[in-house]
């Protein structure tokens, strides 16, 4: 790809920008040779202003999704796309959500930009498992967990039951559950099938993957030990 559609799709600016950036010598080789528009280099030898490109090739990201935060990239009120660097949102190709967290969820939110990894990820053959914290308005029951392991749970409007998932216990009101899906307020609509209400939602894990001590609001790349990690 010829270097000026490379920076544009990066978002580094419109293309006519970016073109200029050229014309002032701004783009250079790693040894600071300067780049022309139409060259073709890899991406690991570029740099702009002097700094390798940001982020190196292909975009793969863990965000600490804080509550109050839409998964879309339109929606009115508050975006995750905004706790990211705003050029993230003009990149080609896009950078998604793997799958969502509902805007009062929060937790560990997957972006890529690697439509293969994407489908890896969510496809029901990788059966990845997510956990969930989850705070509720009534002490459970007891029945909850043989309910949920037993793979008969149908939600409403649904034509096939939920795979068994895992429920445990942490206290009366807080349960941590496992699923291998990812059906729409899946976590929600399954304390509703069991007359609980879920007041506060949290996802802690994907595959192996934790937030470790990622603070709420913040976000880093993953790297491929990550993605060993997430698949493991
Ligand atoms: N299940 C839900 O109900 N909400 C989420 O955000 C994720 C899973």
């Amino acid at each position: 790809m010829k270097l000026v559609k490379l920076l544009a799709n990066l978002g580094y600016g419109s293309r006519k920008q970016v073109a200029w950036m050229f014309r002032e010598g701004r783009i250079t080789d790693a040894g600071g040779e300067v780049l022309y528009a139409d060259d073709r280099v890899a991406h690991a030898d570029i740099r702009v202003d002097g700094e390798p490109l940001d982020p190196p090739q292909g975009l793969t990201l863990l965000l600490h999704k804080p509550t109050g935060y839409t998964c879309s990239t339109k929606d009115t009120g508050r975006l995750v796309y905004d706790l990211l660097p705003p050029r993230f949102r003009l990149r080609a190709p896009a950078l998604s959500t793997v799958g969502r967290l509902d805007r009062d969820t929060s937790g560990l939110l997957l972006f890529t930009d690697d439509g293969q990894l994407l489908h890896r990820i969510i496809s029901p053959k990788a059966a990845l498992p997510k956990v969930y914290e989850a705070t509720l308005a009534q002490p459970l029951r007891g029945d909850e967990t043989a309910l949920f392991a037993s793979g008969t749970l149908m939600l409403e409007s649904e034509t096939t039951p939920l795979l068994p998932a895992t429920l445990e216990v942490v206290a009366p009101t807080h349960a941590r559950l496992t699923i291998v899906e990812g059906r729409y307020h899946q976590v929600r609509r399954m304390f509703a099938a069991v007359g609980n209400h879920v007041v506060a939602l949290h996802r802690s894990r994907i595959g192996g993957l934790s937030l470790g001590d990622l603070p709420e609001g913040q976000w880093r790349p993953l790297d491929a030990a990550d993605l060993t990690t997430l698949f493991g």
